[in-house]
This record gives structure tokens, sequence and C-alpha cells, in this order.
């Protein structure tokens, strides 16, 4: 289907899509979510249209990630790559103020919906950023949303070719504090996609950097995730 009829056909689906994404947002919401069952619901959410929130992770290495970056007691997560909502789910759940999730998309009809992932009684407020995070003015917005405070963590989620990780790494990394954690997805070399490029970084960054890594299996084509902790702190 060309992508305007795509576009268009969200859009008259859009309030119904709506309808039922408000309807699965209260169920999460009805009761108090282990982190295992918040891991479960970024995945399984469904939903239709612009409404629908997933994440593409293996299970295993999403909750040894979430893991580690509940360890830090956020209080701001940083997210390069909103895509679908899953990990902001997950990031929503785990900061205490903040979570600025960014993507190259139009995030306008998802904003309404992704604001409210954060549990009753949390004074986390989801920021939605639209935008390409190689922009100069792109990096700008951020540094004016963050208003001089730093990340505890960064996930780094969005171009995933060498040059585009390696740019979002080098731009980024100054937002996070001292202490906090940088987060790589797609990190093993075996990729579907000749443009996931993300392991020719973490390459580079293994030896010379406090790193672990959270990979289920290590023949497994695609996935794996790195985390490089900024030293100090
Ligand atoms: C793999 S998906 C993110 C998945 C999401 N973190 C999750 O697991 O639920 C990558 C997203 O990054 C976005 N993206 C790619 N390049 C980008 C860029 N330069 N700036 C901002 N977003 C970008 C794409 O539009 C896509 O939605």
């Amino acid at each position: 289907m060309p992508r305007f009829l795509k576009t268009l056909s969200r859009r008259l689906r859009q309030p119904f899509n709506s309808r039922y994404a408000t309807r699965r947002l209260k169920e999460y919401h009805s009761q108090k979510r282990t982190l295992e069952e918040v891991v479960d619901w970024a995945m399984n959410f469904g939903g239709g249209g612009f409404m629908t929130v997933k994440t593409l992770q293996i299970p295993a290495e999403i909750t040894q990630l979430a893991k580690a970056v509940q360890a830090l007691n956020p209080k701001i997560i940083v997210e390069i790559g909103t895509a679908r909502g899953g990990t902001s789910l997950i990031w929503s759940y785990l900061a205490s103020e903040r979570v600025i999730t960014c993507d190259l998309n139009d995030m306008t009809f998802q904003r309404p919906l992704f604001s409210r992932f954060p549990p009753p009684g949390s004074n986390c407020q989801v920021t939605l950023l639209s935008g390409n995070s190689h922009d100069a003015s792109f990096k700008a917005r951020l540094t004016k949303e963050l208003n001089g405070e730093k990340a505890d963590f960064l996930f780094i989620d969005g171009d995933h070719t060498e040059a585009g990780v390696t740019a979002d790494y080098n731009d980024y990394k100054e937002f996070v504090r001292p202490g906090g954690i940088i987060g790589f997805h797609d990190i093993v070399e075996k990729q579907p996609l000749a443009t996931n490029q993300v392991y020719h970084l973490w390459k580079r960054l293994k030896p010379v950097s406090d790193v672990q890594e959270f990979v289920n299996n290590p023949n497994q084509c695609g996935f794996g995730i790195g985390i490089l902790r900024v030293p100090g702190g």
C-alpha cells in the first residue's frame, strides 16, 4: 500500500485505536507492576496504527538492562529511538523525574498516550521529541529540555549505521552524569540488516571502557545490548 494511503488509513482508525490503547493502559495501571511484568507489557501491550505499543527486544536482555538501570535509582532517562514506545514504557516505570525520548518520526499522535506511561503516583514526566538526533538544532532542544541536569541513563537505539551510532555517542555522552550508564542496542556482529553496524563502535569502546554485555545467545543474529559506565561518580 502506498505510504500516503497507509497514513490516511491510520488516521481514520485513530479514534478506535486510541480507545483500545486507553483501555490497555488502564489495565496496565490497575495494579502495581514488577519490572518483569513491565517488560512483558512493553512486548505485548499491542494496539493498532499510531497507538501500537511494542518493543523488539529479547526479554532476557532488556530485563538485564532494566535491572542495571534500576540499580542507579534513575531520575532522568534519555532515549534516542522511540519507535513504538516499548522501551519508553520501561524507562517510564524506572525514572522518578523525567523520560525524554526522541525519534525521527512525528510523534504527535503518540504523545497523549506515551506521556501517560508512568505508573500511578509517579512524578515522572515523559517528553517526546521528534527530529533527527544528528541535527545541531535537535541537540540544542535536548540541551534546553535538560536545563543543565544530567541523565542517569542514555539509551542509544536510533541510527544503527556505524557513522550514525558513533555520532550519537559522541554528541550525547556529555548529557550523562558520572557513574551513569550509556546503553547500545544491537551490538552483536551477526545482524539481519547490513545497516546494523553498532558492533563497529562497540568493538572500539570495549577495550577502553567499563562495559557489560547482555547477549542471550552468543550465536544469535541481531539484538544484544551493551552498556558502558561513564567514569567517575
Ligand atoms: C530500533 S527502533 C527503536 C526501538 C525502541 N527503542 C524499542 O526498543 O522499543 C529505532 C528508531 O530510531 C529512529 N531513528 C533512526 N535514526 C534516527 C535519528 N537519526 N534520530 C532520531 N531517531 C532516529 C527510527 O525512526 C526508529 O523508530
